[in-house]
């Protein structure tokens, strides 16, 4: 198929582009460790332009002990040996470039690792010159300074016997909080984000950028006072171009946040990643290991909520999973009699809105959760939740059914390329196990079949290039109320665009609106045309005006 260029100098070039995230670690092994890197990435390149996105968000690749997979950077400016050297690094880079794909790279300025040198040499005295990048708190070592836990379990504060101090980390222990009110820190974070660009990378992934602002006096991690300063500073310093394409993480931005993150004078970022139609099937207050049905007019209000308040104002991604989450299929569609069906309902709903897309790797296949034994887990999460969970007394077999649904390596298991061992990731020993459901769900298998979840996608990416109403148009939802269907329409001046989506496993009737009766069909999950909504069925019409 015909590849469609974007013109990356201009401002906005991603406004119409689709990003595809990479997790190194189980995307391609080239060497038989086991675990991904970053020859296998190159390997994988040419499949990447099949499917036909504009950009790879590559999860982190720098040095790094490896304790929260690479969230946890020991060096800003060096490739961790287990996924190759700078010199692959500077061949994907070409070779991505040479098939229209920009490289995103994963920022994690928030905090780096307990063996990064500034953490070493701060942890020497309180008057080193890198004791002040961290945030540090006096104490006898009995009680913390304050109540506040990590987010992987425990207390948020680690102390230092040495120093008679205690350090702050909102992660593991091993990923102390970098003080981002000390101007050196921050130079220096400028200093190694530019390093990337000038070696021709073209954007990045902020990870949890919304706490960077944090004040643990105040008990404050989540949009501190400080947050916008800091990321207009950040702004102007690392990402003068007005090509990069810049994404926060944000778990705490609402939509007016949001316009500030992405405001389009540039003074931030490009986008963000907000998370609140994530969220949608935990129970209120609760948390996310605490299951409830997705009831579907709370997600429709969600998304109107921001496509409206965003529109012209600021700019969303669109996303339903990433390494973090468990599989949508599996989360919101049904994995099993209709998995192919739902992966393409839930696609649609996703990729016919106003935002910039980024598809999970495995997620154009339709991967699944999976169900592994406790031992064969990796995710210090997974092992924080069991413990903590158990010593509560709650039942065993419940905290597995919550691991099951909601554990993060659902999403991290390798990438299933084809029907061989180990679904061709590997010809060693994955890190993590495989699917065992890889001998049906795989890239090889989905190539060849024109009707497969992976022609779908493409299909999906080469819209929003080709119709403008997909990236640019207004929204209107209809029917907010109804539980089962999920339709709204896209609007400019030339052309409506009516999305429809039954969420159900039964089939719906859905009134179709005036206007679309001689409509042209975009794309569908069925075959043919019914005159009801079947298990699962999702369409686009386009109409003039
Ligand atoms: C982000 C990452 C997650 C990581 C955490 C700490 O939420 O996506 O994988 O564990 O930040 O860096």
């Amino acid at each position: 198929m015909e590849q469609i260029l974007l013109d990356k100098t201009r401002w906005g070039w991603w406004q119409s582009a689709v990003f595809y995230q990479i997790y190194p670690k189980s995307f391609q092994d080239t060497t038989g460790s086991g675990t991904g890197d970053l020859r296998g990435i190159i390997s994988r390149l040419d499949y990447l332009q099949e499917l036909g996105i504009d950009g790879i968000w590559m999860s982190p690749v720098c040095a790094s002990p490896q304790v929260d997979n690479g969230y946890d950077i020991s060096d800003y400016c060096a490739i961790d040996p287990i996924f190759g050297t700078m010199e692959d690094m500077d061949t994907l880079i070409a070779e991505a470039k040479k098939r229209g794909i920009s490289i995103i790279l994963d920022l994690v300025l928030n905090h780096c690792s307990s063996q990064h040198p500034w953490f070493l040499e701060a942890k020497k005295s309180r008057d080193n010159p890198y004791h002040d990048y961290f945030l540090w708190k006096d104490g006898d070592g009995s009680t913390p300074p304050n109540e506040m836990k990590a987010c992987f379990g425990g207390p948020a504060w680690t102390y230092v016997p040495e120093l008679g101090q205690y350090y702050f980390h909102q992660f593991a222990p091993e990923q102390p909080d970098l003080n981002w009110e000390n101007p050196d820190m921050r130079a220096e974070l400028y200093k190694s984000i530019r390093f990337w660009v000038d070696k021709g990378v073209e954007g990045f992934r902020l990870d949890v950028i919304d706490q960077i602002g944090k004040d643990p006096d105040l008990q404050v991690t989540g949009n501190g006072p400080k947050l916008h300063e800091f990321l207009r500073e950040l702004s102007a310093n690392a990402f003068p171009e007005v090509g990069l394409v810049t994404v926060g993480e944000a778990w705490g931005a609402d939509v007016e946040r949001a316009k500030l993150y992405s405001a389009p004078d540039c003074s931030e970022l490009s986008m963000v990643f907000q998370f609140e139609h994530i969220g949608l099937d935990q129970q209120p207050g609760k948390e996310k290991w605490d299951l409830t049905k997705l009831y579907l007019p709370d997600l429709k209000r969600c998304m109107a909520r921001w496509q409206n308040g965003l529109h012209g104002k600021g700019w969303n991604s669109l996303f339903l999973n990433n390494h973090d989450l468990p599989r949508i299929v599996s989360r919101w569609g049904n994995d099993k009699v209709y998995r192919v069906e739902s992966a393409k309902m839930l696609a649609t709903m996703l990729h016919g809105l106003e935002g910039t897309p980024y598809i999970f790797q495995g997620e154009e296949l339709g991967m699944t959760n999976v169900r592994l034994k406790l031992e064969e887990y990796v995710d210090l999460e997974i092992h924080n939740l069991y413990a903590e969970r158990t010593a509560k007394g709650y039942a065993q077999e419940d905290v597995m059914e919550s691991i099951y649904a909601r554990g993060r390596d659902n999403a991290r298991t390798p990438m299933q390329w084809d029907d061989s061992p180990n679904a061709g990731f590997t010809t060693g020993t994955p890190w993590l196990p495989v699917n065992p459901n890889y001998r049906q769900i795989n890239a090889k298998a989905e190539l060849a079949d024109p009707d497969s979840v992976f022609h779908y996608y493409q299909k999906l990416i080469r819209l929003r290039k080709t119709t403008p109403v997909i990236s640019h148009g207004d929204f209107t939802l209809l029917a907010p109320e109804d539980e089962q269907v999920f339709a709204y329409i896209r609007e400019d001046e030339t052309s409506r665009l009516l999305v429809v989506c039954n969420f159900t496993d039964e089939e719906q009737k859905f009134d179709c609106p005036a206007g679309f009766e001689n409509a042209q069909c975009l794309i569908s999950n069925y075959p043919d045309a019914a005159p009801v909504l079947r298990p699962y069925e999702a369409y686009m019409l386009l109409a003039g005006k």
